[in-house]
C-alpha cells in the first residue's frame, strides 16, 4: 500500500511573525530542536512503509529550499520534490492543481501536513486508524483547554464511529475541545471530492482567503481553496470523514518565540525515541543537543532543552537554560542566556544576561506584553555586563545598555 506526503509549506509572506528570524531564513527551515522545522515532517513520513516521494507545495521560490531538498533527501534516503504556486492557492488549492502529479504512481494514501506545527507526527497510527473506518479522508485531532479551542479548526466527532459531524474553523462560540492538528491522511477519491466542492463554489463564487488579502484577487478566485472551511465544513456528517483521536504533544508554531517550547517538546520525545543524540556530560542538565563542531568550556553549565549550533563557542562558567543559539555565535565568559535564541554569528559579552520571561500559555497569542522569549537577529551583539529581558533585537544591532521589554530596531 504505497503512499505519498504533501506538506504545505505556504510563503514568504507568511514569515512575518517569525521576524526578525526569518530575515535570515524562511520560517519553515528554522532550526528547532537542531533540525529545520519540516524536517521533522520529512523524517516521520520517511518512516512510514512505502512512502514513494514527499512533496511540499508553496509559493517560496525554488532556490530557496533546493539545497535542504537535496540534504535531506540523501539524508533520508526519500524522494523530496517541490511544486511551487505561481499564485497562492490556499490549503486545498494546491493539492487540486497539482493532483495529477500527486497521484503519479498511484500511491493508495496521501499524507498531507501543515508544515507550521510540531508534535509526534505518528503516521502508521493515523494510517492504520484510516484504513480500519474505510472513509476516505481522516483528520488527526487532539483535545485541549477549552478557552483555547476557538483559535483553531474544531471538530466534533461520532464518538462510536469516529465520524466527523461537524467542523468549525475558529468559532466565535464554543465548540469543542477537540482541534484539527493540520496532519491528514487521504485516499485517492478524495480529490473527486474536492473537484466537485469546486464545482459548487464556483457556483456560489465565495472562496476568499482571507489569509492573504494582499494576494487575493478582487472577487471569486476559480482556483483558490481552503481546506478546512471549503472542504470539512461541507463534507462533515456526509460520511466521509473520519477523526482520529492523537493523544501525545502538539503545538503550533507561529511565532519565532514558539520555537523555544517546541524544542522543549521535540527534545522530550528525543529522551524517549533517540536518546542518543542527546549530549550527556557532567556540565549537561536534561535535554540538550551541542553539535559537534561547538565548543563549549567544560565549566560551562548547559540544559535543560538547549540546542547549540555549529561553531558556536562558549566560554567559561557561561550558563545557558531553555534557549537556541545558533551557528557561529560566541557566548563570552560567565554569561547567562536563558528562554533566548541567540540568532546566527551573533556576539553576547562577559557577564551579559540575556533573558526571556517564559509563558506557557500554549497557544502563543498571548496578549501579556511582559512575557516572552528573548530573540537575537543574525549578527546582534550585547556588549559585556548588560541585563535584555523580553526583548526582539533586529540583526546586526549592538546593545550597550539595559533593556527590558522592547522591539530594538
Ligand atoms: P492562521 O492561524 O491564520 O495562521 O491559520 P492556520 O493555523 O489555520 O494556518 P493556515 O491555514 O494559514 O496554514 C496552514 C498550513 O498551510 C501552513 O503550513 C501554511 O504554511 C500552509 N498554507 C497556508 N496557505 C497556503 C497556500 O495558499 N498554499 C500553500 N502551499 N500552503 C499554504
Amino acid at each position: 500500500m504505497s503512499s505519498k506526503t504533501v506538506i504545505l509549506v505556504g510563503g514568504p509572506s507568511k514569515g512575518t511573525r517569525f521576524r526578525p528570524l526569518s530575515l535570515d531564513i524562511p520560517k519553515l527551515l528554522f532550526p528547532i530542536a537542531g533540525k529545520p522545522m519540516i524536517y521533522h515532517h520529512i523524517e516521520a513520513a520517511a518512516k512510514v512503509p512505502e512512502m514513494k516521494e514527499i512533496i511540499l507545495i508553496g509559493f517560496f521560490k525554488e532556490t530557496v529550499l533546493r539545497k535542504f531538498i537535496e540534504e535531506t533527501s540523501k539524508q533520508l534516503n526519500i524522494s523530496i520534490r517541490y511544486i511551487n504556486e505561481d499564485k497562492v492557492l490556499g490549503t486545498a488549492g494546491g493539492l487540486f492543481s497539482f493532483r495529477e502529479q500527486i497521484l503519479e504512481g498511484s500511491p493508495k494514501n496521501i499524507f498531507v501536513l501543515h508544515s507550521d506545527i510540531c508534535c509526534a507526527f505518528p503516521l502508521k497510527d493515523l494510517l492504520d486508524f484510516h484504513n480500519q473506518h474505510g472513509r476516505i479522508c481522516t483528520i488527526m485531532g487532539t483535545e485541549i483547554e477549552s478557552k483555547y479551542a476557538n483559535q483553531y479548526g474544531c471538530l466534533v466527532r461520532d464518538e462510536k464511529t469516529a465520524e466527523l459531524l461537524h467542523y468549525a474553523e475558529k468559532p466565535e462560540t464554543f465548540v469543542s475541545n477537540l482541534i484539527n492538528c493540520g496532519v491528514y491522511v487521504f485516499s485517492p477519491q478524495f480529490f473527486d471530492v474536492m473537484g466537485k466542492t469546486m464545482v459548487d463554489l464556483r457556483t456560489s463564487g465565495q472562496n476568499i482567503n482571507t489569509d492573504y488579502p494582499e494576494i487575493t484577487r478582487k472577487g471569486f478566485d476559480s482556483e483558490r481553496l481552503r481546506l478546512e472551511q471549503d472542504i470539512f465544513v461541507p463534507l462533515a456528517g456526509t460520511g466521509t470523514i473520519s477523526v482520529f483521536p492523537y493523544i501525545g504533544f502538539w503545538r503550533q508554531i507561529k511565532n519565532a518565540g514558539a520555537s523555544v517550547y517546541c524544542q522543549e517538546l521535540y527534545l522530550n520525545h528525543y529522551a524517549k525515541t533517540k536518546p542518543e543524540v542527546l549530549k550527556k556530560a557532567d556540565n549537561i542538565i536534561g535535554n540538550v543537543i551541542i553539535d559537534p563542531t561547538a565548543s563549549v568550556d567544560p565549566t560551562a553549565l548547559i540544559g535543560p532543552d538547549v540546542y547549540i549550533g555549529p561553531n558556536v563557542k562558549i566560554g567559561k562558567g557561561v550558563r545557558i537554560i531553555h534557549s537556541i543559539v545558533l551557528d557561529q555565535t560566541e557566548i563570552k565568559d560567565h554569561a547567562c542566556v536563558i528562554y533566548s535564541i541567540i540568532g546566527w554569528q551573533s556576539l553576547v559579552g562577559v557577564w551579559a544576561r540575556i533573558e526571556g520571561i517564559p509563558n506557557y500559555t500554549p497557544f502563543l497569542y498571548s496578549q501579556d506584553k511582559r512575557k516572552g522569549v528573548t530573540i537575537f537577529g543574525s549578527g546582534a551583539q550585547a556588549n559585556g555586563e548588560i541585563i535584555v529581558s523580553n526583548c526582539i533585537v533586529m540583526p546586526h544591532k549592538q546593545l550597550d545598555r539595559n533593556y527590558n521589554n522592547e522591539i530594538i530596531l
